[in-house]
């Protein structure tokens, strides 16, 4: 069986069409993209048929699999279109821009009898699934409390491009960065029940950045929110592009339960992440470090790729995505309009997907 993928959107989309060109049951058989260079650097290296819109490749390429990987407010209309050209799609992260427009999505999926999946790709790495193994099997009791964070000194992506216009992007470092600690944080924590949102979001610096180079900047450049649970719980989540920190990148996510707590955070400011969890035995403090190797973890690409093939459920569903959307528009929510924000009582269901 060959898995026939193609992939809209060349900037992270690179990754998506590499996996795909590397699996041993799929073929890369085009790539989109509306900028000429990008496209030629991909037939280059891949050796696929390339276009110039994402209609024309819908049409064309017959693909299995597609992978959206374009500015947010394309995600919603690109993947429409692909799961009624009969496609299965990996959208990239944030579902969409609204949490309405991810639930469309996946009505969409269910009724085109195709999969949805995100890439949360946080994830997919060997350390995040060692800790959801351990925290599923009880290492840290029940967890109440937890911080998630992504911040930047300075780190503004594409200044006066499609990040920074609230048009395109649907918000700044929260839908950007936030989404993936945030993501990692529910999933950690099993996705309790989100009752209540307080939040703000701030753009001083993002503003000012941008005027002294001239480029237009709408969205926040710092957002920070408690959350709380149905069962007491509460998650603080903090985002941002330019925030007058130490580090340049900052990156933990951390949980504390009735028996233990662990953090993973990056590794000198990079993209390396180290992972402790702390308990106490016998009245003693123990700090401890997982310790490889660890059991084999597919990239999101070949997840879903390999459960496609196999006919196994994937994670990181379509459900997943607006699980999150929905607090990134109750964040926003509160924090334009000052007040705490009640999670409506449509708040939608997570877990594993074949639909
Ligand atoms: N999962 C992750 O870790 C991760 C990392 C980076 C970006 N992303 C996500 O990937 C998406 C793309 O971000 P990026 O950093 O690659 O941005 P980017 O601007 O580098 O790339 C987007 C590409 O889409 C192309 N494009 C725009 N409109 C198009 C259209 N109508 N048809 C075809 N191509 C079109 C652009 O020419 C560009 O090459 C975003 O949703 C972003 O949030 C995810």
């Amino acid at each position: 069986m060959t898995i026939r993928c193609a992939v809209i959107g060349l900037g992270m989309g690179r990754g998506h069409a590499k996996a795909y060109s590397e699996h041993k049951d799929c073929q890369l058989v085009a790539v989109a993209d509306i900028d000429a260079a990008r496209r030629e650097r991909a037939a280059k290296e891949w050796n696929c048929a390339t276009y110039t819109t994402a209609e024309e490749l819908l049409e064309k390429a017959k693909a299995d699999v597609v992978s959206i990987a374009t500015p947010n407010a394309l995600h919603r209309p690109l993947t429409l279109a692909a799961l009624a050209s009969g496609a299965h799609v990996l959208c990239e992260k944030p579902i969409a821009m609204t949490a309405a427009e991810g639930r469309e999505m996946v009505a969409a999926a269910k009724t085109a009898g195709r999969r949805l999946m995100i890439n949360l790709s946080y994830r997919f790495s060997p350390q995040s699934q060692v800790l959801k193994n351990l925290v599923d099997g009880g290492a840290l009791g029940k967890v109440y409390a937890g911080r998630t964070v992504w911040l930047r000194r300075r780190g503004i992506p594409g200044l006066g491009g499609w990040f920074t216009d609230k048009k395109l992007s649907g918000g700044g470092p929260l839908i950007d960065l936030g989404v993936h600690r945030l993501d990692l944080a529910l999933w950690l924590m099993g996705h309790p029940k989100s009752t209540w949102v307080m939040a703000g979001a701030w753009n001083h610096l993002g503003s000012r950045i941008g005027a002294s180079q001239g480029k237009s900047y709408s969205v926040e450049d710092l957002a920070m929110a408690m959350i709380r649970f149905e069962d007491g719980s509460m998650l603080e989540v903090e985002a941002g592009w330019a925030a007058n920190i130490k580090e340049g990148e900052l990156m933990e996510t951390r949980l504390l339960g009735t028996e233990g707590g662990l953090v993973q955070k990056n590794v000198g400011e990079g993209y390396d992440f180290q992972a402790e969890v702390f308990q106490e035995r016998n009245g003693t403090q123990l700090d401890l470090s997982p310790h490889g190797p660890f059991p084999e973890c597919k990239s999101a690409y070949h997840h879903f790729v390999e459960a496609i093939r196999d006919g196994k459920p994937h994670t990181a569903t379509g459900e997943d995505g607006v699980a999150v959307q929905e607090l990134l528009d109750a964040i926003y929510l509160s924090a334009a309009e000052g007040r705490p924000v009640a999670m409506g009582a449509t708040t939608t269901k997570t877990g594993a997907g074949t639909g």
